[in-house]
């Protein structure tokens, strides 16, 4: 097969790092990162902010991208001080929506990155694609305006419903799992939450099976993109520490509600029959996590 243009946006994010090491290997990547360029300068990259339509528009006509992995966006379900909803909207929704044009306009595939966030926390568990949504935070609810104005562009879409992804950040990047290892390592006390369950996605595995996603011929589908196992945070905490030695003692595990800060969503476990119907199989958890840890501990 030759080789695809792909076009990453978000090249500079936790998961976007992981897909320029990956796609680069048997693809023409084009990597767009705005404030921090983590790896994205190691590869054909480019600074832009994706809400300049115009710059955005002419960058995609020079490129012509075959297919488009989507996957920058504001990414916190809680707002900070100074950001405004119209600004959140603009980068999740409307850039998203002008990507969709400039891909229906030369039949461009768009791969989008939505989130398990979507669907109503409340539900239980291993939720199939048709589960009835209900995001629970501003960041959520623009990601699923953005699933419906894809949807009503054009066919040549995948959504694909991502879980949380756990790993190791590279550069700048972070995430929740990355600081939990951290705080363990250095026997400090962490508060893990017993009663939030999801089926996380490792970093390296979601960077592999996009690279099996991209080539296959879908349209017009939104599918569960998660790992195979459901989990609690303390769990997850605990299979860290079986896996390292670390002191599961650190381990504070508390209830949800004790932080009312964060909206309270207890259980978006994905079922991911729909994924593994396209051949595209996720490790489990304990594989998972070796993997992240043998790949962090050989540098
Ligand atoms: N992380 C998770 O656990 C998780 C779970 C479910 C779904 N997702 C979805 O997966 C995707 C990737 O998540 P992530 O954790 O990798 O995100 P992330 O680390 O927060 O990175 C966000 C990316 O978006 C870029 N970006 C933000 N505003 C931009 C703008 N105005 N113009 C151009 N680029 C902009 C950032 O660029 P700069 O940093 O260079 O400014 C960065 O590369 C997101 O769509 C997210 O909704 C993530």
């Amino acid at each position: 097969m030759p080789a695809l243009k792909i076009l990453i946006t978000g090249g500079s994010g936790l998961l976007g790092q992981y897909l320029n090491t990956v796609l680069v290997k048997q693809n023409q990547i084009l990597t767009l990162y705005n404030q921090h360029p983590g790896n994205c300068k190691n590869y054909n990259s480019l600074q832009i902010d994706l809400t300049d339509y115009k710059k955005f528009n002419l960058l995609f006509a020079q490129f012509n991208p075959d297919v488009v992995v989507h996957t920058a966006a504001f990414t916190s379900p809680v707002i900070p001080d100074g950001v405004s909803t119209k600004e959140i909207y603009k980068i999740n929704v409307n850039a998203a929506l002008n990507i969709a044009r400039q891909c229906e306009k030369v039949g461009c595939k768009l791969i989008y990155l939505s989130t398990d966030l979507v669907y109503a926390g409340y539900r239980g568990s291993m939720l199939k694609e048709d589960a009835k949504l209900i995001p629970a935070s501003l960041y959520a609810e623009t990601k699923l305006v953005a699933e419906e104005k894809i949807k009503e562009t054009f066919d040549n879409y995948i959504i694909l419903r991502t879980a949380l992804m756990i790993g190791f950040g590279l550069n700048h990047s972070k995430c929740h799992f990355h600081q939990m290892y951290n705080n363990l390592k250095e026997g400090k006390r962490v508060k893990l939450f017993q009663d939030q369950y999801r089926t996380p996605l490792s970093l390296i595995d979601a960077a592999r099976l996009m690279n099996e996603i991209i080539p296959l011929d879908i349209k017009s589908e939104t599918i569960n993109f998660g790992g195979k196992t459901r989990i609690s945070r303390t769990e997850l905490g605990e299979l860290v520490c079986n896996i390292t030695g670390f002191n599961k003692n650190l381990i504070d595990s508390v209830p949800l509600s004790s932080v009312t800060q964060i909206p309270q969503v207890a259980d978006v476990s994905m079922n991911t029959d729909k994924l593994q119907s396209f051949g595209i199989t996720p490790l489990g958890i304990e594989e998972a996590v070796n993997a992240l840890l043998t790949d962090y501990n050989a540098g």
